[in-house]
């Protein structure tokens, strides 16, 4: 090709592209025209955490900027959320006392159905309240079931403990129940126990692909998780991605009407894989360990905070996640509003 002479740069005829993509990145005004994403403030979720007993807001040390809520600042904080114009809440609570069965998490009076209700209270239909739907922060073992003789986790046993939940989170007023804990079959037992307690209209969003991940370490801050060991008996192997499919493809045949990848960064294969198997919405949870990293990088000038925290979510998004949950999603809506 001699489509250009030699410059004084170069003896030789380089030559120069017909093509050019770099035309549509010129100004902001193009690169906002021809972008293929966008997170909006109502795709976001935020988690929360509210601590029975608590009498002032408490940090989360390794997630700074996150609180342990009372029952007060619970709802103001959820007031200030839904007028920032998140999608959605996801409750946590911590118990004031644990035990084997964790007996807390049926309890009307319970440290979670407590908030939902509260949160019902506060924001009505104005957003999408969900609970989180496990037994972890309940029991004396952190485990997300209870436990077997030989110290297994009893995945059945379980079962009937998660539909007992479900049932009074149902009662408490929440829109969604979040079945986290990956037992086999939790999704049907959850959608049974719903609809036979008359609860046809409370939704299932199930944890479907979650694994046994590093990145919920901050997390166990924030609900003094009690848990010695792992959860790897339950929780996915992240070497596996099929497996995740087939996990999918259960909790969608079991009667889940959202589904959730989780973490998310990590993960981005599986969202993907995730969104183009199924039609109902795909939700990712970008998790308390994703958050602390860039929180701690950026706390020592390491990374450019605000842009890297839009980078990841327009990354999840990208990879296919409509919904995604994230501790972040209030100061996010806010920006994108
Ligand atoms: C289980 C649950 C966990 C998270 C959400 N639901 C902890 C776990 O499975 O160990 C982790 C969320 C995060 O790390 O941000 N109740």
């Amino acid at each position: 090709m001699t489509d250009h002479p030699p410059t004084a740069a170069t003896p030789f005829d380089v030559p120069r592209p017909a093509v050019r993509p770099r035309r549509l990145r010129r100004t902001p005004a193009l690169r906002r025209l021809v972008a293929e994403t966008r997170v909006s403030g109502a795709d976001l979720v935020l988690p929360m955490f509210v601590k029975e007993g608590l009498t002032e807001p408490a940090p989360v040390p390794s997630m700074p900027g996150v609180l342990q809520h009372t029952r007060d600042s619970l709802r103001k904080a959820a007031r200030e959320a839904v007028e920032a114009g998140v999608g959605g809440l996801m409750l946590f609570a911590v118990p004031a006392q644990k035990d084997a069965e964790g007996s807390g998490a049926t309890d009307p009076g319970g440290a979670l159905n407590t908030a939902v209700a509260d949160l019902v209270a506060e924001v009505g239909d104005a957003t999408t309240v969900m609970a989180d739907l496990c037994l972890d922060e309940f029991t004396d073992h952190g485990h997300c079931g209870v436990l077997a003789a030989d110290g297994s986790v009893d995945n059945d046993a379980t079962l009937d403990r998660y539909a007992a939940m479900a049932v009074a989170l149902a009662e408490a007023g929440t829109h969604l129940v979040g079945p986290s804990g990956m037992m086999d079959g939790q999704v049907r037992a959850v959608r049974t126990a719903l609809d036979a307690a008359g609860h046809t209209g409370v939704g299932v969003l199930a944890y479907a692909a979650k694994y046994a991940s590093a990145f919920f370490g901050p997390f166990r801050d924030a609900v003094d998780s009690s848990l010695t060991g792992d959860r790897r008996t339950y929780q996915m192997d992240p070497a596996n991605g099929a497996e995740a499919l087939r996990e999918v493809a259960l909790d969608v045949a079991e009667g889940a009407d959202a589904v959730m990848v989780k973490p998310a960064l990590s993960y981005l294969d599986v969202v993907r894989r995730t969104a183009d198997a199924v039609d109902v919405p795909v939700a990712a949870y970008q998790v308390s360990g994703e958050y602390a990293m860039v929180e701690a990088a950026a706390a020592r000038g390491w990374i450019e905070r605000d842009r890297a925290i839009a980078e990841t979510l327009t990354s999840i998004r990208r990879a296919g996640a409509s919904i995604i949950l994230t501790y972040w999603a209030v100061e996010a809506a806010r920006e994108l509003s």
